[in-house]
């Protein structure tokens, strides 16, 4: 079984084939940096009109890549959403004319969903598994029980830790996109140079807060008195390292809190699954394995390129979703907003 993935609902253009037997045959990635870097940020507008010049182009690549014909493949997914709508359109038209046309079936792919099944991609990881999925739109733990059976335990009650990290990063003077700019500068910085808050920690639920974490970066800064900061000023990575150790902290609190109520409810340890842009973070990733650790389980996350937006994960998901006969009309309308939890999938066992 060979499935077609395309990816567009941020500012990667991507394209993967993916089979049945966990093979990547294709996966290319197109980032548009330089297009947004001017901006400081993603222009939605820009983006859409990116996707559109370029996503045939890449899809044909990923085909002659893989040595492959539409006639080899047994279905096409896309990205419906959640995302930045012009983008997501591009992506689910491209995918439903080309279903249309080759008479295949077509898979809307919930872009979360793709984060949240990597894992099944890259290693042989069963049903249920804790998911904390930190990404630039999203920062949630969720239950994953199957393929479209997902409880979400917590989420941010305000900003994604990714968004986060780019907010502060902008702060700091470094380049954009700031997560692996902050990374980056964090080598080597005095983590304990500068006390930030670690909002959330502690508490019974199992959400997250990062506003006042930024808020505290701001205000550290204007302390510092020194401008501009640059990535090199021994200040930016000190606080690089403290924001690194205050995020780390936060997440190492709240995964213990969800594994414990996960083992609770579902009887079973399950792996500490850790998906999205933000799961590429070294420390990060060291932190929560030792989480995982301390709670008789161990933690699973996809390599750093995968963590990412990439095609691979939405081929895969629809891999899996095809594999149930879960297909989608032609008709399925793309959807900004689409939360986890509200994804049709397979019947309990
Ligand atoms: O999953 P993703 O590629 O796109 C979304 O679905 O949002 O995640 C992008 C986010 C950005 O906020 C980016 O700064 C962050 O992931 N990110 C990182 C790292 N690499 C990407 N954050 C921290 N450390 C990294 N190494
Ligand atoms: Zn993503």
């Amino acid at each position: 079984m060979i499935v077609l993935g395309i990816e567009t609902s941020c500012d990667d253009t991507a394209v993967a084939l993916v089979d049945g037997e966990r093979s990547i045959l294709a996966n290319l990635v197109l980032a548009q940096l330089a297009e947004h870097r001017p901006y400081g940020g993603v222009v939605p507008e820009i983006a859409a009109r990116s996707h559109l010049d370029h996503l045939d182009s890449l899809i044909a690549r990923a085909m002659a890549e893989a040595g492959l014909d539409f006639a080899d493949v047994d279905g096409i997914a896309a990205t419906a959403g959640p995302g930045l709508i012009g983008g997501v359109f591009v992506g689910v038209m491209t995918g439903k004319a080309i279903a249309a046309a080759r008479r295949l079936p077509f898979l809307a792919i919930n872009h979360l969903e793709g984060h949240a099944l990597t894992v099944r991609l890259t290693g042989d990881v069963a049903f249920p598994y804790l998911l904390l999925l930190v990404s630039g739109g999203h920062c949630q733990l969720v239950a994953v029980e199957g393929v479209g059976r997902y409880h979400r335990l917590g989420t941010t009650i305000d900003d994604a830790v990714g968004e986060c990290f780019d907010k502060a990063a902008k702060m700091m003077g470094l380049a954009y996109p700031g997560g692996p700019a902050l990374e980056a500068a964090a080598r080597g910085g005095d983590a304990a140079r500068f006390d930030l808050p670690r909002p959330m920690m502690g508490r019974e639920t199992l959400d997250f807060s990062f506003s006042g974490l930024k808020t505290a970066v701001r205000h550290r800064i204007a302390e510092l008195g020194v401008e501009p900061l640059t990535a090199e000023s021994p200040a930016v990575r000190d606080l690089a390292a403290s924001f690194q150790a205050a995020v780390a902290d936060v997440l190492a609190d709240r995964c213990t809190r969800a594994l414990a109520l996960f083992q609770a409810r579902w009887g079973r340890p399950g792996p500490l699954v850790v998906a999205g842009g933000v799961a590429a973070n070294q420390t990060l990733r060291a932190r929560l394995a030792t989480v995982a650790a301390a709670c008789g389980t161990e933690l699973v996350a996809p390599p750093p390129a995968l963590c990412t937006d990439n095609g691979a994960m939405i081929a895969w998901a629809g891999i899996e979703r095809l594999r149930l006969g879960l297909t989608d009309p032609l008709d399925f309308a793309a959807r900004p907003r689409w939360p986890l939890d509200q994804v049709h999938g397979q019947a309990p066992a």
